[in-house]
């Protein structure tokens, strides 16, 4: 069956095969991906990336949602996010998000937080809910701030990202935080 999650203005749903070409796009453009700590370097691995995201929809014990933007209606491709739960601690859950550059700005990326939190903590009863992102990454650290994760501390300078040293800045939310905010 297929995973099928509604925002105010946006579907989150599985990625299926149909959906290479858009991931492609995504991966070939440095202004997207400058920022973005997943490897998609070329075909291969956005092949590889692609397959390990249908894999993972089809297993009963899922643990991995990586999920496709679409605009209600038309159906276009909007971007790619996920709600990972961590193998080792399966109390918690890292979320990300990736638009094309014709949606920023919209809001959206916002507004899929805010669904993806609440998946995460009224569905799947996680624990912790985590966002990480490039310190240079000033819009991904604003909507993660926005969406009510406190700033937990700075990783630094632990990977080398394409063409410079990536620092990551970590923000979390608690399952309790969470029930408050609401
Ligand atoms: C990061 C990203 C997902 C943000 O998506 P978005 O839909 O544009 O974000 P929103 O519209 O929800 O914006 C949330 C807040 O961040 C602010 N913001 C968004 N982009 C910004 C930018 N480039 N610079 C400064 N602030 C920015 C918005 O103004 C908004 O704040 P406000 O409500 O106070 O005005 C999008 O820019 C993107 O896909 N970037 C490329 C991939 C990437 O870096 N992903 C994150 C990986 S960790």
């Amino acid at each position: 069956m297929v995973f099928s999650l509604a925002t105010e203005r946006l579907l989150l749903d599985d990625l299926t095969l149909e959906d290479l070409a858009s991931i492609q796009r995504i991966a070939r453009d440095r202004n997207i991906m400058k920022y973005v700590l997943i490897w998609l370097e070329n075909d291969e691995q956005v092949a590889a990336f692609l397959r390990h995201a249908i894999d993972a929809s089809q297993r009963e014990d899922r643990m991995d949602y990586q999920l496709a933007v679409r605009i209600p209606g038309t159906g276009a491709f909007a971007g790619l996010v996920f709600i990972e739960i961590d193998p080792d601690q399966i109390s918690t859950a890292e979320v990300g998000c990736v638009l094309l550059p014709e949606y920023w700005k919209n809001g959206y990326a916002s507004e899929i937080l805010r669904a993806l939190l609440a998946f995460g903590f009224d569905k799947l009863s996680l624990h912790r809910v985590y966002g990480k992102c490039d310190e240079l990454n000033v819009a991904s650290a604003h909507v993660l701030e926005k969406g009510g994760l406190a700033y937990e501390g700075t990783l630094r300078e632990h990977v080398w990202l394409r063409d410079h040293w990536r620092s990551t800045r970590y923000y979390g939310m608690l399952a309790g935080e969470y029930t408050a905010g609401r």
